[in-house]
């Protein structure tokens, strides 16, 4: 397989997502592997839109605990409790969080000082069970918008197929 990444940072958000959307379907056609999804879409999101980093929290112990899983991008933190931070927040309230400056959120946890906006997306299993979070960071304020959020939430509908 030799796909290559398309550069859809000059394209409209909502246009965007959808071709990374059927781009995540063509190369994930006959996997269902969670991790491997989480793997293929941070590569695409990274590499399509430039994000400064793009990856999973993994739900380690339910309503305790996030994992590191799958990302592109600096190192980044390990482990994250429930309720700390936008992607703790974002998981314990099951909802997508967007932050214009990280710098204003209460609590921020700072993987890459270069951060300054992000959104978080909830992902959901198919049991309807809080599975990951995708953390969306920025190196500049204000980068996220709900035509990401609305993006975002229909391409992580994926991880609702897979067990
Ligand atoms: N931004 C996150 C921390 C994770 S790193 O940015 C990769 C937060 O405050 O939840």
């Amino acid at each position: 397989m030799a796909e290559t990444i398309m550069d859809l940072r000059e394209v409209p958000r909502p246009a965007a997502y959808a071709e990374i959307k059927e781009q995540m379907r063509l190369v994930l056609d006959g996997i269902d592997d969670p991790i491997a999804g989480m793997a293929t879409l941070a590569a695409l999101l990274h590499g399509a839109l430039g994000f400064l980093w793009v990856g999973f929290y993994r739900v380690a112990k339910p309503d305790e605990l996030l994992r590191i899983g799958p990302y592109q991008g600096s190192l980044g933190c390990l482990e994250i409790p429930f309720g700390k931070g936008v992607c703790g927040t974002a998981a314990a309230e099951r909802r997508a969080i967007i932050v214009d400056d990280v710098n204003l959120f209460p609590g921020h946890i700072t993987c890459d000082a270069r951060a300054r906006s992000e959104i978080v997306v909830p992902v959901f299993g198919p049991s309807d069970e809080l599975t990951a979070v995708l953390d969306v960071d920025s190196d500049e304020t204000g980068s996220f918008t709900d035509e990401d959020r609305e993006g975002l939430e229909e391409i992580v509908q994926w991880f609702r197929t897979v067990a």
